[in-house]
């Protein structure tokens, strides 16, 4: 990556269709309604594609984030029939037009913070029938949306309760969800959490292989918390991506730089949770590519748009600013397998556009908190 002094971009029915430095673009001819915008020595930058998120979810967990002291702790609580158990329960109480409203309202303030592509996983249904209902949720809010949703089936989260000793008829009958998903539309990818006590390599294979065969992507929340073999296993199985990946091995790292595969690191669960954050310095030496994600949830990372997400890359992670605009950017759109579509004021992609309110970017890694996002543009239409 690297910032032109001087920059412009040129873009028509949503799409960028010329870039350059000085004063060319006063050749250009406006067409229609167009209109010239100074950004007045400000950045320009691509718009952030954040592709890890839970957003579609009610309820909130305070009691637990305050009681939770370790990363150890969170599989405790989660085992005693809390934490992504709690927010089941809540989201199940919600009806479907109150979590559509709270997850449009949710893409809409991350979409004010610069985010201009975001994945949205189910995940909080647990049983297919009630994961179906998440997606189809996901599905009405990406239809009103003003930036591009990409919705994943997060068919393996946790265990329900009411399925504990019927484990393997339960595996089955997520695996046959699959091909539902698909045929309905309702989903790009299918992840799956990989942790010990919660989902083994062994049983996500066949969700795996119902993915591929149904033409859908696979994703990992991969060795998050202990190091269970999940990175280098979303590499046997040709993942988008693998997520987390805080505890990798050295075997997993290797798998994934020679599949090329992005790690979608996520150090606000690692600060909200108090685990060693992913060390990206590791990543980066052996060539994986570097993807950060905020991945919004009540539970490990209630943190809220993409600026907050490379600040804490940077500070936590050890990427240096302009690493973490690239994470944030283009190699989160290759997470997404929009890699040819946005992340990049590129001729021919999405006007995805950012511009902030100073002249130098690393302010977005270095001024935690501060409003450095003045407009928001996704597919060439204004949205902040
Ligand atoms: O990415 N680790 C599993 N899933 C989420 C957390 C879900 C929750 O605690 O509600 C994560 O950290
Ligand atoms: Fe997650």
């Amino acid at each position: 990556m690297s910032p032109l002094e001087d920059g412009w971009v040129a873009a028509r029915d949503g799409s960028i269709v010329a870039t350059g430095h000085g004063r060319g673009w006063e050749q250009l001819a406006l067409t229609g309604a167009g209109h010239v915008v100074d950004a007045d020595g400000a950045v320009a930058m691509p718009g952030f594609v954040d592709p890890h998120t839970h957003l579609c979810y009610a309820g909130q967990r305070w009691d637990e984030f305050v009681t939770r002291k370790s990363g150890a702790d969170y599989l405790a609580v989660l085992e005693r029939g809390g934490g992504i158990h709690a927010t089941v329960r809540a989201t199940r109480d919600a009806s479907d037009d109150e979590l559509l409203a709270l997850l449009s309202s949710r893409i809409d303030e991350i979409a004010r913070l610069g985010t201009t592509t975001v994945e949205v996983k189910s995940g909080y249904g647990l049983e297919p029938e009630a994961e179906l209902r998440l997606l189809r949720v996901i599905a009405r809010a990406k239809a009103s949306a003003t930036i591009d949703v990409a919705p994943t089936f997060l068919a393996l989260h946790a265990m329900p309760a009411q399925r504990a000793d019927d484990r393997t008829a339960f595996l089955k009958d997520v695996v046959a969800a699959v091909a539902t998903v698909a045929s309905a539309g309702l989903a790009e990818a299918v992840d799956a959490f990989v942790e010990k006590g919660v989902f083994e390599t062994e049983e996500v294979r066949p969700l795996a292989k119902a993915a591929r065969d149904a033409g859908l992507a696979i994703t990992l929340h991969a060795d998050q918390l202990n190091d269970v073999g999940a990175t280098a296993f979303a590499a046997r199985m040709k993942a988008r991506s693998a997520d987390h990946v805080a505890n990798a091995s050295a075997d997993g790292l290797r798998a994934l730089a020679r599949n090329a595969i992005p790690a979608v690191l996520l150090p606000g669960s690692a600060y909200f949770v108090g685990y060693a954050p992913p060390d990206a310095r590791r990543f980066v030496a052996a060539d994986v590519p570097v993807a950060i994600a905020t991945d919004h949830n009540p539970g490990t990372s209630p943190l809220v748009g993409m600026p907050t997400a490379i600040a804490l890359a940077v500070t936590l992670c050890g990427l240096t600013p302009h690493q973490a605009i690239v994470a944030a950017t283009i190699n989160a759109a290759h997470a997404l397998g929009r890699g040819e579509r946005t992340g990049a004021l590129v001729k021919g992609r999405r006007a995805d556009i950012v511009i902030l309110g100073t002249d130098d970017e690393r302010e977005l890694a270095y001024a935690l908190g501060a409003p450095l996002v003045a407009r928001v543009y996704a597919g060439g239409a204004r949205v902040s």
